[in-house]
């Protein structure tokens, strides 16, 4: 099998990509960093740069791949140098909101347009993108955190969206978002606090769990979104 990890510099990705390479099944690994390159080597890893608010780059980096089994995105942001989740309406910032969409949501839009030739000839294709529990609309309890949440909601649409369409054209390939847990990375190092640490999973654990899903998957699942502790969330 040949796997695509988008995002795979980032605490859950570079995790994933170590265990996918320990894998007898995974012939290749092809994992992308945007602005950290890690120094992880190995004979079945290459490493690409991209910047996924640029479309030309995902169209070269896919025209590049003839066949791929696997595309895991596990990129995203929470927060950055310019922003930061909003407690109330009164911090939204139409900037802010714009970005979180352009590197959250719009992406598996983007990479499932270029990557759909590649995934064609799979057998047991899968497009997987980490999501959070927090986009389902159902499941909002408490509010806050407006782009993240819109952002990873219009996600979730964009999946759903996807899996309808591949029905028909890719009907080996099963779309599916991820929900991973509150993971020790970077991204909730902040918010981490309110946590307590039997709820905080370590990359490692949070990969292993993201690893035995996919290789659980099938179409039959295809539009479906599910969490790290086997549940199946509402959209
Ligand atoms: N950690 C959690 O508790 C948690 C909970 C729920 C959902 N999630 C979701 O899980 C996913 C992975 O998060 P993480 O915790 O592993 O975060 P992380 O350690 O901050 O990693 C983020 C990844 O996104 C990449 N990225 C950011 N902007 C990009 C861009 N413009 N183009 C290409 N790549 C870009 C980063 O690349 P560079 O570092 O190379 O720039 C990095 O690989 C995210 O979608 C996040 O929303 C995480």
């Amino acid at each position: 099998m040949n796997v695509l990890v988008i995002g795979g510099s980032g605490g859950i990705g570079l995790a994933l990509v170590k265990q996918l390479l320990e894998q007898h099944n995974i012939h290749s690994v092809i994992a992308t960093w945007c602005t950290k390159q890690p120094t992880l080597e190995h004979p079945k890893l290459s490493w690409q740069r991209l910047n996924l608010c640029d479309e030309s780059a995902i169209a070269a980096s896919l025209s590049q791949i003839e066949k791929l089994d696997w595309l895991i995105n596990c990129a995203g942001v929470l927060h950055s140098e310019h922003l930061k989740p909003e407690k109330s309406l009164s911090q939204c910032q139409a900037d802010s909101f714009m970005q979180s969409m352009q590197i959250n949501a719009l992406p598996s839009l983007l990479l499932a347009k270029h990557a759909a030739k590649a995934l064609k000839g799979s057998q047991s294709g899968v497009f997987l993108t980490i999501s959070a529990k927090l986009a389902s609309i159902s499941d909002n309890k408490i509010g806050g955190w407006h782009s993240y949440r819109c952002a990873k909601a219009a996600l979730n649409m964009a999946l759903k969206n996807v899996s309808i369409e591949w029905q028909r054209t890719h009907p080996k390939v099963c779309v599916v978002a991820w929900h991973p847990g509150t993971t020790d990375t970077a991204l909730s190092k902040p918010f981490q606090k309110n946590v307590a640490p039997e709820k905080l999973l370590s990359s490692e654990h949070s990969a292993h769990l993201l690893l035995n899903k996919l290789q659980q998957l099938s179409p039959a699942d295809t539009g479906t979104f599910w969490s790290w502790d086997g549940q199946q969330l509402s959209w």
